[in-house]
């Protein structure tokens, strides 16, 4: 291979799902463009954007899908609280998404994709486990 051909290193496939309007969309628009649409509309049939990751110096190019999904067993799953801003309008407390990513043996981050809190953080957290 040549240097060109040796730089990414590992391509990984994320896939986004959750109920409508909780935002994933936008989590997706701020990670890869470091967009926001106050009034996205609703995402129809499949999108992806794909993003660049640097994990202990390997390139992983994660291709990230923006839908509903089936899974199979041999997934890394993280749940993700979005919206964290609207902090007067919060309906799960912290604790709550807690204990209920641990129940379920996930992962627990909190985002927004508003003011951009946690987001890499949590498309990061995604590519570390599965790497
Ligand atoms: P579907 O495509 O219908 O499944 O929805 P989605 O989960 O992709 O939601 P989308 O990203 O389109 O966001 C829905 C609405 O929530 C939009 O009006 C966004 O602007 C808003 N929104 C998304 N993320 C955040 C956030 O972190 N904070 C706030 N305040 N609003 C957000
Ligand atoms: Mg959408």
């Amino acid at each position: 291979c040549s240097e060109e051909e040796q730089t990414e290193d590992y391509l990984f496939k994320i896939v986004l799902i959750g109920d409508s309007a909780v935002g994933k969309s936008n989590l997706l628009a701020r990670f890869a463009r470091d967009e926001f649409y106050p009034n996205s509309k609703s995402t129809i049939g499949v999108e992806f954007q794909t993003q660049k990751i640097d994990i202990n110096g390997k390139e992983i190019k994660a291709q990230i899908w923006d839908t509903a999904a089936h899974s199979d067993m041999n997934v890394v799953t993280i749940l993700v609280g979005n919206k964290t801003d609207l902090k007067d309008a919060r309906e799960v407390t912290t604790a709550e998404g807690k204990s209920l990513a641990e129940a379920q043996g996930l992962f627990f981050i909190e985002t927004s994709a508003l003011d951009s809190s946690n987001v890499s953080s949590a498309f990061r957290t995604v590519v570390e486990e599965i790497y």
